[in-house]
């Protein structure tokens, strides 16, 4: 069974659709740990009540009082990242609403085996404000992208896609509720049809 592991930054839902599927044997894969870089992050909880260890490793902006030099204080939450997440022995990382930019030593000790979700079609709408900045473009059709994340911002090869009408009347809140529910589905199919071997070029 692969091994699968969970990076979270907020409310988790993709988090326990994946959790869910797990429950009912549809996701072909075992979450062995869910990853934050912040300690209030609902997902954590969800990861709790489901017995899952967790590890948090906080992206604390003054981290040291010591100058350092730019860039210092990242490279060294990357790497802190990069151990806890292997110490998992992941065959597949699945980044569900993880707010941060995952790094070189990151992507370099996980190639090709890391996914992520947004709630946009990207190209379209990249960053961490999708939902609201196609809303504000004023869009009739915006969706959700499951992709492999590479060095770049929501740049990485496409994996899926689901398109999500905008409704008149529409809020942020009120369309990002919807394009999360295609979110979860594509997530859950896309892990459980994941190959270990195949490795993405
Ligand atoms: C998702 O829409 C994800 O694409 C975005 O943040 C949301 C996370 O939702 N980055 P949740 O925390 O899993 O409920």
């Amino acid at each position: 069974m692969k091994r699968v592991v969970v990076l979270v930054s907020g409310t988790g839902t993709l988090l326990q659709a994946l959790l869910d599927a797990q429950a009912d044997g549809t996701l072909g894969a075992r979450i062995v740990g869910v990853v934050s870089d912040r300690a209030d992050a609902g997902g954590l909880q969800r990861a709790h009540y489901a017995g899952l260890p967790t590890v948090v490793v906080p992206l604390d902006k003054d981290v040291s009082s010591a100058p350092q030099p730019p860039g210092a204080a990242r490279a060294a939450w990357d790497a802190a990242l990069t151990d806890a997440v292997a110490s998992f022995a992941p065959d597949l990382v699945v980044g569900a609403g993880f707010m941060r930019l995952l790094g070189p030593s990151f992507l370099a000790r996980f190639d090709g085996r890391v996914i992520g979700s947004h709630p946009a079609l990207l190209p379209s709408f990249p960053g961490a404000h999708g939902v609201r900045d196609a809303l504000a473009y004023g869009v009739k059709v915006t969706g959700a992208t499951i992709f492999q994340i590479d060095a770049g911002v929501d740049t990485g090869r496409i994996l899926a896609q689901e398109a999500v009408d905008v409704l008149p009347g529409d809020t942020e809140d009120s369309l990002h509720e919807r394009i999360k529910v295609a979110e979860r589905s594509m997530l859950v199919r896309i892990v459980r049809d994941w190959s270990p071997t195949e490795r993405k070029p």
